[in-house]
Order: C-alpha cells, then sequence, then structure tokens
C-alpha cells in the first residue's frame, strides 16, 4: 500500500490535474507537510482519501487555496475535521451520468421502475426530468427543465427520440443523503472541487428538481437489500437495477456476489463502472488500445455497450460484435 503522501502526491497529479489548479496544488504540498501527514495518518486508512480532507475542511468553513492558511487553520479545528471525516463519506452524486444511462433506459421495453444501488441523494433517479443535448444534435426533455445535460458522443450510439416513462423510483445507499435536508445538500457541493462551476450549479439544479419529489432511499448494503426492492417494484413496470461508480467500493468477493444475485434476478441490469471492476465486462471489451482507465464501461447484463466519461461528459459507443 502507497503511503500517505504518496497517495496526496498521485492524487494531485493523476486525479486533480487538469480539473482543479486549487486540489492539485494543495494536496501536492500536503504531501510534503510531515505534521500534516502524520494527523492523517491517524485516521483508519479508508478515511485518509484527499478528497474527504478537502471536503471536510471547506465543509467546516476552512480554506483551501493556500497551503499556509490551510495547514493553520486545520491544525486548530483538527478535532472538528476528523469527526466530520470519520462521519462522512466520499458520496459525489452526479446527475451527469444519466446522459450515459438515457440511451439504454430508452430501449428498454416501458415503463421502467428504477432501483439505483449506491445511489447517495438519488439524483441519478430523474433521467425524465433533465434535459439533454448530444453532439450529434439531439436534445430532447423538458424545455423548462433547469439541468441541461451536455454529452460528447463517438460511435453509433443510439440517441432516443424521446425520454423513458419512470413510474417509481428507489435505491439503496449505505448512507443515503437526504436533498431536503441542508446539511447532507451542503455536503454534496463541497464534493464538487472548486473549480467546477457547471457541476455545482447543475447539482444544485438537480437537487431542487429531486426535492419536488424525493426519492425513497434505504439505508443498507446493496446486496442485503436488493432483492427485497427488487421485490417491492410495482407490477406493470420493467423493473431496472442500475449503478455508477458505486462497485469500486466492495471488495471482489461482494462483487461477485451482486453479479450472481443480478444473474439470477434475470431483469435489465446496466453497470457504469470503471474497468477491473466486472470481470465478465472486462472479457468482453472488444481488443484494442488499453481503454483511459479514467473511461468508465457501461454495459446491460454484462454486454458491454460503450465507454463513457466518469461524469457523464462523454459517450464513446463501442461497435457491435455480431455485425463484424
Ligand atoms: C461515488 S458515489 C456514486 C453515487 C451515484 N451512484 C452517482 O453515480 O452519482 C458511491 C456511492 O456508493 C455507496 N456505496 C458504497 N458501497 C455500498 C454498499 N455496499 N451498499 C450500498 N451503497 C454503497 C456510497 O455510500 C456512495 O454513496
Amino acid at each position: 500500500m502507497v503511503d500517505t503522501a504518496e497517495r496526496y502526491r498521485r492524487f494531485a497529479t493523476m486525479e486533480a490535474r487538469g480539473h482543479s489548479p486549487t486540489y492539485e496544488r494543495l494536496t501536492a504540498a500536503i504531501a510534503e507537510v510531515p505534521g500534516l501527514l502524520a494527523l492523517i495518518d491517524q485516521l483508519p486508512p479508508a478515511k485518509r482519501q484527499p478528497n474527504l480532507l478537502l471536503a471536510a475542511v471547506r465543509f467546516l468553513g476552512g480554506p483551501v487555496d493556500d497551503l499556509a492558511a490551510f495547514q493553520e487553520w486545520t491544525l486548530v479545528h483538527w478535532g472538528r475535521v476528523r469527526s466530520t471525516m470519520l462521519e462522512r463519506r466520499t458520496q459525489t452524486n452526479e446527475p451527469g451520468r444519466c446522459s450515459v444511462l438515457l440511451p439504454v433506459l430508452a430501449r428498454l421495453p416501458q415503463p421502467l421502475a428504477l432501483i439505483e444501488v449506491g445511489a447517495s441523494a438519488g439524483l441519478c433517479l430523474y433521467p425524465d426530468r433533465y434535459r439533454y443535448r448530444y453532439d450529434g444534435g439531439a436534445t430532447l426533455g423538458p424545455s423548462d427543465s433547469a439541468v441541461v445535460l451536455v454529452c460528447d458522443t463517438t460511435g453509433a450510439a443510439p440517441l432516443p427520440a424521446r425520454l423513458p416513462e419512470v413510474v417509481w423510483r428507489a435505491g439503496v445507499d449505505l448512507n443515503p443523503l437526504d436533498v431536503t435536508d441542508p446539511e447532507d445538500a451542503r455536503w454534496l457541493e463541497c464534493l464538487v472541487w472548486p473549480e467546477q462551476h457547471q457541476r455545482l450549479a447543475r447539482l444544485r439544479d438537480a437537487m431542487r428538481i429531486a426535492c419536488a419529489e424525493p426519492p425513497t432511499l434505504v439505508r443498507g448494503d446493496l446486496n442485503e437489500t436488493i432483492r427485497d426492492l427488487f421485490a417491492a417494484a410495482p407490477a406493470g413496470a420493467t423493473p431496472v437495477v442500475l449503478h455508477s461508480a458505486v462497485l469500486a467500493y466492495l471488495p471482489p468477493e461482494e462483487r461477485e456476489a451482486f453479479t450472481a444475485t443480478m444473474r439470477e434476478l434475470g431483469c435489465p441490469w446496466i453497470s457504469n463502472e470503471a474497468p477491473g471492476i466486472l470481470p465478465a465486462v472486462d472479457r468482453r471489451l472488444p481488443l484494442g488500445p488499453r481503454p483511459d482507465r479514467l473511461l468508465f464501461t457501461l454495459a446491460l447484463n454484462e454486454h458491454p455497450l460503450a465507454r463513457t466519461g466518469p461524469h457523464g461528459q462523454r459517450l464513446e459507443w463501442l461497435p457491435d460484435p455480431t455485425s463484424s
């Protein structure tokens, strides 16, 4: 396992670079400050994440744009920072991911009963409430939606002509966030990186949409709850299980247990996860240059359909394996 200094250095160069100069600068600097690293190392390994530390400091009103100010503030308020890091999780909820889910959802027998595992606040349960602009020219969704999702596409992506009809939305999370709770909403805001103003505006608009009709979210482990959620879906609708950026948080044996349950349930199962997370999906990917590790793979029942930008900003539709 890499030490904390190296973890922060890698975060700076491999994750923040190109996306947040503030986080890149600060995490690279933290990696060289033994006093801060010693504090972070008091936490369990899973809680030492740069993203969690910086979100906690911002949540509590601390500065992140200058190392000296950050260090002074964090040392003084370490007790509260520590408790926030122990209590909260990195649960970034990105409604933009609906852009890549939409073409799959629209092709299923309608109407749909959506079940999201690892839902965070459930903002990906509203694909029918957002407006979409695909660079192929297609625009769809309610013209008065405050949330407009823009997505670049390549390949023969089957862009839908109409939105899916969603009659039921439910989800599970180890720690569901409540969009109607101002503290939870502010935590979600603090998980968006400082320069990402458009994402922040989109998050706020999506939270307003969800607040008008909050989703049913249960607290629990996805393996322990998925059967009950599936059983609760209303008759007359297609139950669809979906998830984005979730299974990486599970150890391999729990991912395998989930896969086995989904095979048994046999309903449409849409996964949007990083490479290496679902082996059967990886095995079916077309051979070619090693994919960008920052792209996810969108799959339906373990059959890969596209590579996707992790925030739904890109949809690279894969060639149909049966057409060559
Ligand atoms: C990075 S967030 C992604 C949220 C949402 N799927 C999205 O795409 O915006 C991952 C979520 O998975 C949840 N999670 C992780 N392991 C879980 C488990 N075993 N059971 C249920 N939820 C889990 C976390 O609490 C977190 O809210």
